[in-house]
C-alpha cells in the first residue's frame, strides 16, 4: 500500500503499526515527552476520565493529585496500555516528533517507552524479588549452559538486582520470596521491574493502604533519584506532602477532569491549596 509514497523521507520515519505521525499545533514544543488530547474513558455511563489534555516534560516529575475516584488511576491505564480510550489521543516523541499512539496492551505501551508500577503491584508472591524484577527477560547463562538447555543466569539475576536494588535505597536480600518482604520493599521490587527496562517514562500508582511510613520515604527518594535527564515520571499520590516536595508539576484531578497545574518551581503551591483545588465544587 505504501509502495508509490513519493516523498517518505527516511526509513525511520515510516511508522509501524499502530501509530501514524501527526503534527500537532505546537510541536515546536521540544520539551514534551508525552501528550494528551481530549483522553476519555466512559464506563458505562460513567465517565471517569473526561477530556484530559496534559504534556509531560521530558525529565520532569509530574503528579497527579486527586482523590479517590478522581480518575487518577483510569488515566494511567490509557497510558499504559491497560484500558483503551473512549475517545482522545495519545501522542510519544519518536524521532523528533510527536506520533499518535494506539495501544491495544501493556505491552504495546511497555515497548514504546511506558514502564507502569500499577497500584495494585501484580507481583508473583512465592518468586524471589530477583525473579520478579527481570519476570520475561531472564538472562541465560554463558555458553551451551544458556543457549542449548536455556539455563538461566540466576547469580547475574541475582547480584544485577541487588545493585538495582541499593541505586533506589534498599538493601534487602533479592533472593528473598517477595511474600516475604513488606509493603515498602515489594513496591521497590515493582519500581525496579518497571526500571530494569530502563524506559524514558515511568508511571507510579502509588498504594496508599500497604506501604508503611519509611517505605513511602524510600519511595519519595527513589522518584528523586529517577529522573537522570531522560527520564520523566508520572507519579500518582494521595500524600500531598510527597507531591509538593518531589513533583516539578502537579495536576490536579477532580471528578475525572483536570482541574489545575501548578508549578512547584514558580508558583507558591502550599499543601492546602491542593487540598482545596481537589474538593472545591464538591463542597459547595
Ligand atoms: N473497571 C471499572 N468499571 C466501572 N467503573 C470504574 C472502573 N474503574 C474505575 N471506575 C470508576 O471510575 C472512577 C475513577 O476511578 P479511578 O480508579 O480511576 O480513580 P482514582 O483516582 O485512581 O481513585 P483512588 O485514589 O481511589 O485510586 C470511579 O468512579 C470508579 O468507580
Ligand atoms: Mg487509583
Amino acid at each position: 500500500m505504501s509502495q508509490t509514497e513519493p516523498d517518505s523521507e527516511s526509513e525511520t520515519g515510516t511508522p509501524g503499526n499502530g501509530e501514524r505521525p501527526v503534527a500537532t499545533d505546537d510541536d515546536a514544543d521540544e520539551d514534551v515527552v508525552l501528550r494528551t488530547r481530549d483522553l476519555t474513558k466512559f464506563f458505562g455511563a460513567i465517565e471517569a476520565v473526561r477530556n484530559v489534555s496534559i504534556d509531560v516534560n521530558a525529565d520532569e516529575v509530574l503528579a497527579i493529585a486527586g482523590d479517590n475516584g478522581a480518575g487518577k488511576t483510569t488515566l494511567i491505564k490509557m497510558l499504559s496500555g491497560v484500558l483503551r480510550p473512549t475517545r482522545g489521543e495519545i501522542y510519544l516523541r519518536k524521532d523528533g516528533r510527536l506520533v499518535e499512539q494506539y495501544f491495544s496492551s501493556s505491552k504495546d505501551a511497555m515497548d514504546a517507552g511506558i514502564a507502569t508500577v500499577y497500584q495494585e503491584q501484580h507481583l508473583s508472591p512465592n518468586a524471589s524479588a530477583a525473579s520478579n524484577i527481570f519476570l520475561g527477560m531472564e538472562p541465560l547463562e554463558p555458553g551451551p549452559a544458556g543457549w542449548l538447555l536455556r539455563r538461566v543466569d540466576r547469580e547475574t539475576m541475582v547480584s544485577e538486582s541487588r545493585s538495582l536494588l541499593n541505586d533506589i535505597g534498599f538493601d534487602f536480600d533479592p533472593r528473598s520470596p517477595v511474600n516475604e518482604l513488606s509493603g515498602g520493599q515489594k513496591q521497590a521490587v515493582a519500581v525496579a521491574r518497571a526500571l530494569i527496562r530502563d524506559p524514558p517514562i515511568i508511571i507510579l500508582d502509588e498504594p496508599t493502604s500497604e506501604v508503611s511510613t519509611t517505605g513511602t520515604d524510600k519511595i519519595i527518594d527513589l522518584v528523586r533519584r529517577i529522573p537522570d535527564g531522560e527520564k520523566s515520571v508520572i507519579l500518582i499520590s494521595h500524600k500531598i506532602d510527597v507531591v509538593v516536595d518531589v513533583a516539578d508539576r502537579i495536576a490536579v484531578m477532580r471528578d475525572g477532569e483536570i482541574v489545575d497545574v501548578l508549578h512547584t518551581g514558580r508558583d507558591d503551591v502550599e499543601r492546602m491549596d491542593i487540598v482545596e483545588r481537589m474538593h472545591r465544587e464538591r463542597e459547595r
